[in-house]
């Protein structure tokens, strides 16, 4: 793609409100337009914007699909602030010419300390605790009050081995679980001797893991990779960690895995149908549910927001840019 031409500045539509240092950016880059409230941007007022836009900076609440490009015929660009991109149709972008980014790396270590701190939250039943608490429900300190599990020498299976599923195996390997995941290929073997993590099928991982967490990609071949029968294959005194997308998991199949102990709990930061949380997650004690905080601390998000901007700006400048999807 070759740079702005000359005398013309680039148009960079952002749809919802991101850190001021990434508008910073932008702002040395082109005539940046961006939605600054909370609320999600209305379709009318996206697409007039979209009119003229030589770039989409979008989160992973926007759809970018065939109507979002049909409404930005000069698009050349939709920088993704997530490193997560099954919001946006890459082939219909790839196919329109327009370039693709997402922000990988700079959300690892946040989201996988979230995933540690969900699978301690469910294992230790933290949320419980805060719950009886702040039902000022009496209570004394009791010798076989709310027990829960202890992870030491407990075993880890991971789900997609990506720069997350290996922090996460880096922070578990640290509280002494035992390490193994399932993956397209495996890690090198450095990592795998770093972690003492070997690679197994998913039905091994599944029928073995005292805890499994869900590091994977969203896509058409990992929906529903928890189902009822997944879930079923599971020990019933393991636990489901999920921090990657919603529909990985059947929700529906999950209330009644959780209901029937079919499994032990779950840690869940992201949901099917966000941000609509099934009723039966909600009641469940052993259940912990938070509302897709994975990459949520300023740092991170500050990160993302500059990393999605200086992509802009590199394509913009006629360079490539930093993390291509396409
Ligand atoms: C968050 O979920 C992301 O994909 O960045």
């Amino acid at each position: 793609m070759s740079g702005s031409a000359p005398g013309s500045t680039a148009k960079i539509v952002v749809t919802g409100r991101i850190p001021d240092s990434g508008l910073e950016i932008l702002r040395a880059a082109g005539d940046v337009w961006a939605w600054t409230d909370d609320e999600p941007i209305p379709t009318d007022v996206r697409d007039a914007q979209l009119a003229d836009a030589d770039v989409a900076v979008t989160l992973l609440t926007d759809t970018v699909d065939d109507a979002f490009l049909a409404a930005a015929p000069e698009l050349r660009m939709v920088a993704n602030v997530a490193v997560g991109y099954n919001n946006v149709d890459v082939a219909a972008c790839t196919a329109r010419g327009v370039t693709v980014t997402n922000t990988p790396g700079v959300l690892t270590d946040a989201t996988a300390d979230l995933a540690m701190g969900l699978l301690l939250m469910v294992t230790r039943r933290l949320g419980e605790g805060e719950r009886l608490i702040r039902s000022a429900t009496p209570w004394k300190w009791g010798m076989f009050m709310m027990l829960g599990t202890g992870v030491q020498g407990r075993r880890l299976g991971i789900i997609g081995m990506g720069a997350i599923g290996e922090a996460m195996a880096t922070r578990a390997a640290a509280f002494g679980m035992e390490i193994v995941y399932h993956n397209r290929s495996a890690v090198d073997a450095a990592t795998e001797e770093r972690l003492g993590a070997s690679l197994v099928t998913l039905e091994e991982l599944l029928s073995t893991s005292d805890v499994v967490s869900l590091n994977c990609p969203y896509s058409e071949s990992t929906h529903h990779l928890i189902d009822a029968a997944a879930l079923a294959s599971m020990r019933s005194d393991a636990f489901l960690i999920n921090t990657a997308r919603g529909p990985i998991v059947d929700e529906a199949a999950l209330v009644d895995a959780l209901r029937n102990d079919t499994i032990a709990g779950a840690g869940l930061d992201v949901f099917e149908n966000e941000p609509t949380v099934h009723p039966g997650l909600i009641e469940l004690d052993n259940a912990v549910i938070v509302p897709h905080l994975g990459s949520a601390t300023v740092e991170t998000r500050g990160a993302m927001a500059d990393l999605a901007a200086n992509n802009v700006a590199a394509v913009l400048a006629g360079d490539a840019p930093l993390t291509a999807v396409n």
